[in-house]
């Protein structure tokens, strides 16, 4: 294998998916500094916070003061999740330089998570990547349900395909796939990843797994195997949406690294102060951490 086929990318979404779907509201001085020791363990992608409406996610109604604050290392990149172009204004008044829109695979999980259809969905988004592409902003789009929905049940595989097509058509340099309730088997995980990247070119995908069963690290490497070199992870495997009954923690971020050096895969990460961000972080919260590896260290 080449160099560039034994490397991967980590985006680390814990500030984000993992801290909007705590109980008790978390300081914003919390977020900043987790951000910050994160910043220094080697991560290229920390997705800092979203820009949604406050009302549907108080969380992170904190996220101008947190994104403003956090500082900024030159080899990170610190996407934000907007739903529509009032967020994506409000990211970049505090200097967003890379945004992420988000819609899903199934129909009913769009409309209890944005108030819309997936074609409205498609629709906010195109003055929001025309504006960013005026701008010099770089947008990801993430899928979300791609393996099941929580109030759809089934997804058809070529609904995934179909919307991912959509994001990457309309603009987005990277469409990550969300098993949002991480319902996804390994074989099936793949068979998925296999037929969006028969209309997705496999270096414009990511995979995002929520670890609720128990199967995302095998869900990683399948997807690995089938060819995918972006993954999505959570330190301590924080995460989960508000909007999607049942959906816990991402796969940890700390377990993905160590797979990965465990198979001769580069991530540029320095596993021993992820795992110690990590421990921290669920010092912070008040709860053990979900990484293996981070438990086994200890
Ligand atoms: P709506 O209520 O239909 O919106 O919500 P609206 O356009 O009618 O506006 C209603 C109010 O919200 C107005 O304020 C707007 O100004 C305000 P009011 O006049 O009532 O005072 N508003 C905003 N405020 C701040 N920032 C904004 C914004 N937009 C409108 N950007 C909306 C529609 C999309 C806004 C709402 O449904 C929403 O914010 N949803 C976000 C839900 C969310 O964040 N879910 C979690 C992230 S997705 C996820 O976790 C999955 C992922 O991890 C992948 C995976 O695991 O699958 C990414
Ligand atoms: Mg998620």
């Amino acid at each position: 294998m080449s160099d560039s086929a034994d490397r991967v990318r980590i985006v680390e979404v814990g500030p984000r998916d993992g801290l909007q779907n705590e109980k008790t509201i978390i300081p914003a001085a919390t977020k900043i500094e987790l951000i910050n020791r994160l910043s220094a363990t080697g991560l290229r992608s920390i997705e800092a916070t979203s820009f949604v409406s406050p009302k549907w996610v108080p969380q992170l109604a904190d996220a101008a003061e947190v994104f403003a604050a956090i500082d900024k290392n030159p080899r990170v990149s610190y996407p934000v999740l907007v739903p529509n172009l009032q967020g994506y204004q409000r990211a970049r008044e505090v200097g967003a330089a890379e945004v992420a829109v988000f819609t899903a695979a199934s129909e009913a999980f769009s409309r209890k998570n944005i108030n819309a259809s997936i074609d409205e969905s498609i629709e906010r988004f195109k003055p929001v990547l025309d504006q960013a592409k005026a701008d010099g902003v770089r947008v990801r789009g993430y899928v979300s349900t791609v393996l099941g929905c929580p109030y759809q049940g089934d997804v058809p595989v070529t609904d995934v395909v179909r919307v991912a097509r959509q994001m990457h058509d309309l603009g987005c340099y990277e469409i990550s796939l969300g098993d949002t309730i991480g319902i996804g088997t390994p074989l099936k995980a793949r068979a998925m990843l296999r037929a969006v990247a028969s209309e997705v070119p496999m270096q414009a995908l990511a995979v995002h797994f929520h670890d609720t069963r128990g199967q995302a690290l095998a869900n990683v490497l399948n997807c690995l195997e089938e060819g995918v070199r972006v993954v999505d992870s959570a330190v301590s495997g924080v995460g989960g949406c508000p909007y999607a009954k049942g959906a816990t923690g991402n796969v940890a971020s700390e377990d993905v690294v160590y797979m990965l050096e465990g198979m001769g895969m580069a991530t540029g990460i320095d596993l021993p102060a992820l795992i110690e961000t990590g421990l921290w972080l669920s010092a912070r919260l008040q709860r053990e951490t979900s990484s293996k590896v981070a438990r086994a260290s200890q």
